[in-house]
């Protein structure tokens, strides 16, 4: 691929925009300054780097962030910013989206791709990819509020009763939940349901794939072909 329509592809602005950075020496290819915007790079295994900041080649951008609270799902937020801000500007050009939405003040692992396969595969009600929750509880956890989520309550506007695919008590007010459906507030309000309170949420898991033990919230990383093997996922 030429340099130039590689930058472009990542990003970086303009083809214009792209060339003038490459013609004023500012990209390196595997480490050495590349000032042809016409040259072609070999993409395998490539890594290049633009103002001393290094790039892995990404057909797709799918990333982890860790959200933290505060931060609103939406392309559009209205009251608090875009978990979108969170990311370098050259994702954001690449109009990557959150892939499901979680809640303002919920934490946890949340997938961001521009893959529109990932994401309708992940988002697809048939796929029922598990999600697993820690809902902090205002009343102590206990066995009826388990045995109620397992076998299901009834949400205003939903025709059936709704079952969690796992619960367990993780504490006192700590109630792990696994749902493999996306329904607006699900936790929240199944919770409510069941004659409890969520006070706070954390999503721990998508999948087979966790919220790794290095990321800090507001940090993500990049997806591996192992993550997306987690996900269920092959390209
Ligand atoms: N369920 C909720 O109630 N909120 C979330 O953010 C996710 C699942």
């Amino acid at each position: 691929m030429q340099l130039e329509r590689l930058l472009q592809k990542h990003g970086f602005g303009t083809r214009k925009g792209c060339r003038s950075l490459i013609r004023n020496e500012r990209v390196a290819v595997n480490g050495q300054i590349c000032d042809d915007p016409f040259a072609e790079i070999d993409t395998t295994g490539l890594i290049f780097t633009v103002d001393g900041v290094d790039w892995p080649y990404a057909e797709f951008a799918s990333l982890l962030l860790y959200k933290p609270a505060g931060y609103e799902c939406s392309r559009k937020p209205v009251h608090h910013p875009s978990v979108l801000t969170l990311l370098p500007v050259q994702l954001r050009e690449r109009d990557v989206q959150p892939i499901g939405r979680l809640d303002e003040d919920t934490t946890g692992l949340l997938l961001i791709t521009d893959d529109g396969q990932l994401n309708h595969v992940l988002s697809s009600a048939k796929r029922k990819v598990p999600k697993v929750y820690l809902a902090t509880t205002k009343h102590p956890v206990d066995q009826a509020l388990i045995d109620q989520l397992l076998a299901g309550v009834l949400l205003t506007d939903e025709p059936e009763p709704i079952a969690a695919a796992a619960a367990e008590k993780a504490g006192d007010n700590l109630l792990r939940l696994t749902l493999t459906s996306g329904k607006y507030h699900q936790v929240k309000r199944m919770v409510a349901a069941a004659g409890n309170r969520v006070e706070a949420l954390h999503r721990e898991a998508v999948g087979d794939l966790s919220l790794s033990a290095d990321l800090k919230p507001g940090e993500w990383r990049w997806l591996t072909a192992d993550d997306l093997q987690k996900l269920g996922y092959s390209a």
